[in-house]
């Protein structure tokens, strides 16, 4: 017996890193998964490698209509959806006085309606097919304290934290427990990413900043995608019945709360 026999995943941002992960994980578990990402190329090349219980789908998650048709193809392919990550988001940052709208709007769009109105989509099903279900949002250690460099990105992450206790408590009646995991630094493409910010406000050398971040945690090195898989297995299993409206650090003891 596997922890999630039987059970079907929708994951956001999917095509790789963290989302990845989950997916493989789920997948080990004995869970079928829907792979959404914007990039569907990678997203079809990695589900191709994962085999039958995975399923490409493309998604948008600033775009209604195409959050409605990749919940609607999940559905068709798979009957139902029993849980959902809302992992999909992107990094940005720049000193505050330089942040541009556009750059927020983005940044907002994507973390926070994305991670709301896919939430809100995949609700409406799991409530109209009456089973309950689980859905999990990405959040960060960035949502749980300012940065100097990062605001808009912190503040779309303690949005996540926010509307995760809100969706959490609205939802409990119909069965559908609503938790979070926020991790702190996980290396990988988005942390390439990271660097690179960090490298042009900070003149640092590329690679520098990932190397102090890692040192930084006392766990003594940065996260993997691997390190976050347990919790996103636990909160979607049947040992996590009763847990609601919490975000969890997994995170190399970065952050205390
Ligand atoms: N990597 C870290 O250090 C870290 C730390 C804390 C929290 N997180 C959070 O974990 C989650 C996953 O992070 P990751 O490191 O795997 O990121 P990543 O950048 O490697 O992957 C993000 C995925 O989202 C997809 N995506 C981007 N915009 C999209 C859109 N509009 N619609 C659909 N898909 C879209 C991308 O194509 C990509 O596949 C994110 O929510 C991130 O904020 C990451």
């Amino acid at each position: 017996m596997t922890r999630l026999d039987g059970k079907c995943a929708l994951i956001t941002g999917a095509a790789r890193g963290i989302g990845l992960a989950f997916a493989e994980a789920y997948i080990r578990e004995g869970a079928r998964v829907a792979l959404a990402d914007i990039d569907i190329d990678r997203a079809r090349t990695e589900a191709d490698r994962l085999g039958e219980a995975a399923f490409a789908v493309e998604m948008d998650v600033t775009r209604q209509q195409s959050i409605d048709a990749a919940v609607d193809a999940t559905v068709t392919r798979f009957g139902q959806i029993d849980i959902l990550i809302n992992n999909a988001a992107i990094f940005t940052a720049a000193p505050i006085v330089e942040v541009t709208r556009a750059d927020y709007a983005r940044c907002f769009d994507i973390n926070v309606a994305g991670t709301l109105f896919t939430l809100q989509a995949v609700a409406r099903h799991m409530i109209e097919r009456g089973g309950g279900g689980r859905i999990i949002n990405m959040a960060s250690q960035a949502g749980r304290r300012g940065e100097a460099l990062v605001g808009v990105y912190c503040a779309s992450k303690a949005a996540i934290i926010s509307l995760t206790q809100s969706a959490a408590l609205n939802l409990i009646r119909h069965g559908i427990n609503v938790n979070a995991i926020a991790p702190g630094v996980v290396d990988g493409e988005h942390w390439d990413g990271v660097d690179a910010f960090f490298a042009k406000y900070e003149g640092k050398a590329p690679g520098q900043k990932k190397r102090e971040v890692g040192e930084a945690v006392p766990y003594g090195r940065m996260g993997r995608a691997s390190d976050l898989t347990g919790m996103a297995v636990f909160l979607a299993s049947d040992e996590a019945e009763y847990i609601v409206a919490q975000t969890y650090n997994v995170d190399g003891g970065q952050w205390m709360s």
